[in-house]
């Protein structure tokens, strides 16, 4: 009796822990959701966590999102380059990976990490999704990983995609849960749509989703 008794205080105890570090989640991802900042550099190693492979492994992402040798891609927001070395190897010596971020020591720390793996295609560079410095109609693949959300213009975001983009181009996002800037899939698909972007791949994970979109026009 004594046994059964500890058994079940002890299940009550974890039970209630368990609570409460799932409200403390929930109040903090409301917090920060409401607040809508930018993620920031000093924490970029956050980003790098190797648990986040099991949400998000990076070589089935990219593959989603179709990168292949010889391609011009662009990664909006790439942070610390937890994508960005795997890209840059995906596109080979023929192609390129223009890393686009906003904030400076982001672009500082992916610097350094593709320095150091020698991911000689990919190139970091600060700037903003609403004022992408590229020509039209330049890219063949674009992606963006938990960025979407950070952006307080996203028409104009996506509008930009949409005028850098070749016709027939692929378009690809991850988000997951665990981001307080988190993505809704209908919103980021009626966002796409409005830009005429056709959904082409819809995968769920635990926490996540990717997609992937087709740019107008033929390829
Ligand atoms: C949550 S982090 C995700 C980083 C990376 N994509 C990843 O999955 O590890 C969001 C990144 O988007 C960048 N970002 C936010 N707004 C941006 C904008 N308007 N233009 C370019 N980058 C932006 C931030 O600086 C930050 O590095």
């Amino acid at each position: 009796m004594r046994a059964l008794k500890a058994a079940l205080f002890l299940l009550l105890l974890g039970w209630g822990l368990v609570s409460a570090l799932a409200a403390l989640f929930v109040r903090i991802w409301l917090r920060e959701r409401r607040g809508r900042t930018v993620y920031p550099a000093s924490a970029a190693a956050g980003l790098l966590n190797p648990l986040r492979g099991r949400l998000q492994p990076v070589r089935p992402t990219l593959e989603r999102f179709r990168l292949g040798q010889g391609d011009t891609a662009l990664e909006v927001g790439p942070g610390p380059g937890y994508f960005s070395i795997e890209a840059s190897s995906m596109v080979g010596p023929t192609g390129r990976v223009l890393c686009l971020d906003l904030q400076p020591g982001m672009a500082a720390i992916l610097r350094e990490r593709l320095r150091e793996a020698r991911a000689g295609a990919a190139q970091p560079v600060v700037g903003d999704a609403t004022h992408l410095p590229l020509a039209d109609g330049s890219v063949d693949r674009a992606f963006l990983v938990a960025v979407l959300g950070e952006v307080p213009d996203r028409p104009a975001a996506v509008a930009e995609l949409r005028r850098v983009m070749k016709p027939g181009s692929i378009l690809g996002f991850s988000e997951t849960l665990t981001d307080p800037d988190y993505m809704f899939q209908d919103a980021l698909q009626d966002l796409c749509a409005a830009f005429g972007f056709e959904l082409l791949e819809r995968r769920n994970g635990l926490l996540g989703y990717t997609m992937t979109f087709r740019a107008p026009g033929p390829p």
